[in-house]
């Protein structure tokens, strides 16, 4: 390198669901490096993957990250399947074996040169950055999530973008509500976690919120189905959170729970749809917004957020600040111990 210091080489990973916002990060955690410290950044496709099969490992440029601030998604890829500590494979008779590739990580970051990993993720990649961490690689986390479930920030990019694409959904199940005299239910993500629902339900101005925590009773709704009927309201809106339940009732999966996948709720809205049908006799009918609140364009709030949190993530890279995730507190960008935050 003509007698001058090698740069700075830094990694930069997506692990979990996608969720608006991850392309900010990675732009700002790409442009800051390159402008503000000269470092070089390589990013890891399908979260850890790129530390897993060599031609994944890509470097990023000025360029590679020109346009993605307005893009929903992550340009890197992600998934909720790649733990390197028990990675999934197709064994030889058909079935699933899973490896252990977390040496594989930490000799490919060494070969590589890196000298700090910043992770991108939930709750789960964030628990597998910290066992890197403890295992002794320099890593740095950054929450995200469109639930905005993560005790150590007060708020997750990605989330304000869901909440806009919800709430957006409630109006317009307002109309048709309203033009056929029905009761629409509109089902939301949030896992366990009940935020979309509820400040969804709030901006749309629903007549009923389940949430996960507060368990719900079927008797509860249609009394209120019920008042409103006598006030002369020929349709009602009821937001349910995909995690709520009924007193005494258990959560609805749809699927997952295998080793490697995370269990999949969902269903919960038609359960109690049909028991509200049967018990108050109206007619009802069951939206599920789904994977709808994860995709698209990030809003302003969120564009902002990622690409803070992505300069503040290189800021504690160069402060040699590892085992941190960076977060929001009190609306100012600050940083919590990893292992705290999960
Ligand atoms: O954590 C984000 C989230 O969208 C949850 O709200 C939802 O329960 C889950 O991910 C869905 O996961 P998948 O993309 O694996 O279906």
């Amino acid at each position: 390198m003509n007698g001058m210091q090698p740069a700075k080489r830094i990694g930069v990973l997506c692990g979990g669901g996608d969720c608006p916002g991850l392309n900010a990060v990675i732009r700002a955690v790409v442009k800051t490096s390159i402008l503000r410290y000269g470092w070089e950044v390589f990013g890891s496709e399908d979260s850890f993957d790129g530390f897993i099969q060599a031609e994944r490992l890509v470097p990023m440029t000025l360029d590679t990250v020109r346009g993605i601030l307005p893009l929903g998604g992550t340009i890197l890829g992600t998934t909720n399947r790649g733990n390197p500590f028990r990675y999934p494979e197709q064994g030889e008779d058909g079935e699933l074996v899973y490896i252990d590739y977390s040496k594989d990580v930490m000799e490919r970051f060494e070969k590589m040169g890196l000298e700090a990993l910043i992770v991108v993720g939930g709750d789960g990649t964030l628990a597998i950055a910290q066992r890197f961490f403890e295992a002794g690689l320099p890593v740095i986390g950054v929450p995200k999530t469109i639930d905005n479930d993560l005790l150590a920030t007060e708020v997750t990019f990605g989330f304000d973008t869901a909440l806009q694409t919800a709430t957006d959904a409630i109006d317009r199940i307002h109309t048709t509500a309203a033009s056929h005299g029905r009761v629409m239910f509109i089902e939301l993500m949030g896992r366990n976690a009940g935020w979309i629902a509820l400040e969804a339900g709030l901006a749309g101005g629903a007549d009923v919120i389940l949430i996960p925590e507060i368990p719900f009773y079927i008797e509860s709704i249609c009394r209120k189905l019920k008042e409103r009927k006598k006030r002369g309201r020929r349709f009602s809106v009821v937001v349910v959170a995909e995690g709520a339940f009924p007193n005494e009732g258990e959560r609805i999966y749809q699927g997952g729970g295998r080793d490697h996948e995370p269990l999949r709720l969902g269903g919960i809205a038609s359960q109690v749809a049909e028991q509200v049908s049967k018990d108050c006799g109206v007619e009802t009918r069951v939206i599920v917004l789904g994977h709808l609140q994860r995709g698209g364009s990030p809003t302003p709030f969120d564009r902002i957020l990622g690409s803070r949190f992505g300069v503040a993530a290189v800021e504690l890279a160069a402060r040699g600040q590892f085992g941190r995730m960076v977060s929001l507190r009190c609306g100012q960008i600050d940083s919590v111990w990893i292992r705290d935050a999960v």
